[in-house]
């Protein structure tokens, strides 16, 4: 999609490389298919949360690719599901999970999500799938937020880009004004007509740069997720799945 990731595109790395783990140094070499497993572990992790009669959000991406499967394998009774992209939608639906839309719904009992990036006191980079706005209205609505990670994903401070939702209308002024921002190239506008783009200013206080993009006419929303909204988030490593309680 173009987005600029600060973790390793593993797409686009097929050999090996290193990455670090909260950012305490180099903790050895992985492959694409490593990372894969890993994810999947964390998102059978997940699945394992989710109980008969739930009501659950799920999220997007490719981690939460994995969770669908392992979702559907538990054959749960009752679960009333919201999907938080057509993508998801349509991969439940081909499952045999329930999906429907998020407007009768007015409360989820668990949402569960991938996250581009985890800070240490817990705060979250969303949205490189572009589905930051339906991701953040899932979480918000859910009593507890799940967030599944490989351990590329900690980092030890959250850095640029995050994503942005911005409302077609007076785009340019808007983009100005949440300056130095780009429109995501080649990225079709969200399912709510949200033009997607990617905010590159500094970001060494999440919750004041949050609270500025929130507060800008024009921004949807954004990508920045506070650790109040995430109740724990389950990193898969070589050694192994951890779950990390955060709010
Ligand atoms: C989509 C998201 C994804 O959850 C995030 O980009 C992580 O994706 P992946 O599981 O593919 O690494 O926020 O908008």
């Amino acid at each position: 999609m173009g987005h600029p990731r600060t973790t390793p595109d593993v797409d686009a790395m097929p050999g090996s490389w290193y990455v670090s783990a909260g950012g305490d140094g180099r903790i050895g070499g992985v492959t694409a298919a490593d990372v894969d497993q890993l994810k999947r572990e964390a998102a059978q992790a997940a699945a394992s949360l989710v109980e008969d009669g739930m009501r659950v959000g799920l999220g997007t991406g490719s981690t939460v690719r994995h969770l669908l499967p392992a979702l559907a394998g538990r054959r749960l009774r009752g679960l009333r599901c919201v999907a938080t992209s057509d993508a998801t939608a349509e991969q439940a639906r081909a499952l045999g999970i329930p999906v429907e839309p998020f407007g009768e719904l007015d409360a989820l009992d668990l949402a569960i999500d991938g996250a581009d990036q985890v800070a240490p006191d817990g705060w979250l980079i969303k949205g490189g799938g572009g589905a930051h706005l339906r991701e953040k209205i899932v979480a918000a609505a859910a009593d507890r937020f799940v967030v599944i990670v490989d351990e590329r994903k900690l980092v030890p401070a959250l850095a640029p880009p995050v994503p942005l939702e911005l409302v077609g209308f007076g785009l340019a002024a808007t983009l100005g004004r949440v300056a130095p921002a780009t429109l995501r190239p080649d990225t079709p506008p969200s399912p709510d007509g949200g033009v997607i783009a990617d905010y590159h200013g500094a970001l060494d206080d999440p919750g004041a740069t949050a609270a500025w993009l929130s507060a800008a006419p024009g921004v949807a929303d954004h990508g920045l997720f506070p650790p109040a909204m995430v109740s724990e988030v389950i990193v898969a490593a070589a050694g192994g799945v951890r779950r990390l309680p955060v709010g």
